[in-house]
């Protein structure tokens, strides 16, 4: 018997284009994982209509660029397991037999979810689907018996969920699911454009691929050492969100001749910036180069995430028939 690789599974809302941040904290570490395990890395479709409802059209769209993203950052369709969540309807059903063991007050006192509800005024979440965002978020992962999720330390609560969730299960029906852990992995901190976390729902992003003209104006443009005003002050690196991309970007002496000659005023942040585009713009341009290639192409991406599919879709009717045997919900 071929010895059993750790499963791991992680999802992507497809909600836009992926920018340096995805790049950097969950594409890079993808691309590791896939080497020596069995991962599965999905477009969680379903979750994007929890905040998206209003806008769907853009779903389907967004996911199609999102895989072309995916294969141009260099997770391989050979090694890994891509597909697209709705497509697969055990997630549904597992989601469903997940809820009659929830309790009420697990979802409500979820952090993430008290946060959105505080924060997100422009439209109603007080909606049972988003309620039950963690559930389904659950049924994804341990539908394929996932011990590991590589997840940024925002969804580290939602894992405790679904461990609780799993323990539950296990608890009444016999123990069908591992109980899944995260997979911190130090992810580096990549600010936008105006010196806050770089995310789309702020529009300060750099995205994959993005065009020479338009990454340099972004980067000419950024927000620096809010202390730094003159061209004379020392500055502090570690501020700084051209300095975090240096670090994932240029060669190490450049790193280091950027922290040592911004701390002096060595440098200012026009030739610091300058230094960052020597790397940051042709890599960029192997992205594009890569992605149009793709894009060309759209029916061979959407072959190579049928196939994945269909493999996923085996493993989770697999795993489904096991959890009801364990549930009693057939004759034997
Ligand atoms: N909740 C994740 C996010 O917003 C996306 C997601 C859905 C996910 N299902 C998952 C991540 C299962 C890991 C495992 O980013
Ligand atoms: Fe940032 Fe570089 Fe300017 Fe220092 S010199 S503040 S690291 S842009």
């Amino acid at each position: 018997m071929p010895e059993q690789r750790p499963i791991i599974v992680s999802g992507m809302r497809p909600t836009g284009r992926l920018h340096l941040g995805h790049l950097h904290g969950a594409l890079a570490n993808w691309v590791r994982l896939q080497e020596e395990n069995d991962c599965y890395f999905f477009s969680a479709d379903w979750h994007a209509l929890t905040t998206n409802y209003h806008d769907t059209a853009i779903i389907k769209r967004a996911e199609r660029e999102m895989f072309v993203d995916f294969i141009a950052a260099g997770v391989d369709p050979e090694k890994t397991t891509l597909f697209v969540q709705s497509e697969v309807k055990e997630h549904a059903e597992l989601y469903l037999l997940l809820g009659m063991i929830t309790p009420l007050g697990w979802l409500e006192r979820s952090p993430s979810y008290k946060e959105m509800r505080e924060n997100i005024t422009d439209r109603d979440l007080a909606l049972y689907g988003f309620l039950g965002y963690p559930v389904l978020m659950t049924a994804d992962i341990i539908l394929y018996k996932a011990t590991r999720v590589p997840v940024g330390v925002d969804q580290v609560p939602h894992l405790e969920l679904s461990r609780e969730i799993a323990r539950r299960f296990n608890h009444h029906y016999g123990p069908v699911f591992p109980e899944p852990q995260p997979l911190l992995t130090a992810a580096p901190k990549i600010l936008g454009t105006d010196g806050r976390k770089m995310s789309k729902s702020y529009g300060n992003t750099i995205d994959l691929g993005e065009s020479a003209e338009s990454t340099t104006k972004k980067v000419m443009g950024m927000v620096t050492d809010p202390q730094r005003k003159r061209r004379q002050d020392p500055g502090d690196p570690e501020v700084c969100g051209i300095f975090y991309l240096h670090k994932v970007t240029s060669a190490p002496e450049t790193v280091a001749w950027v922290d040592e000659n911004c701390r002096t005023a060595g440098i200012g942040c026009v030739d610091c910036k300058k230094k960052l585009l020597e790397r940051l713009l042709p890599e960029q341009e192997r992205m594009r180069e890569r992605r149009e290639a793709l894009l060309a192409r759209p029916g061979d991406v959407d072959a190579l995430v049928q196939l994945g599919t269909s493999k996923a879709r085996a493993v989770a009717a697999r795993n489904m028939e096991e959890v009801r045997s364990a549930m009693k919900l057939k004759l034997a």
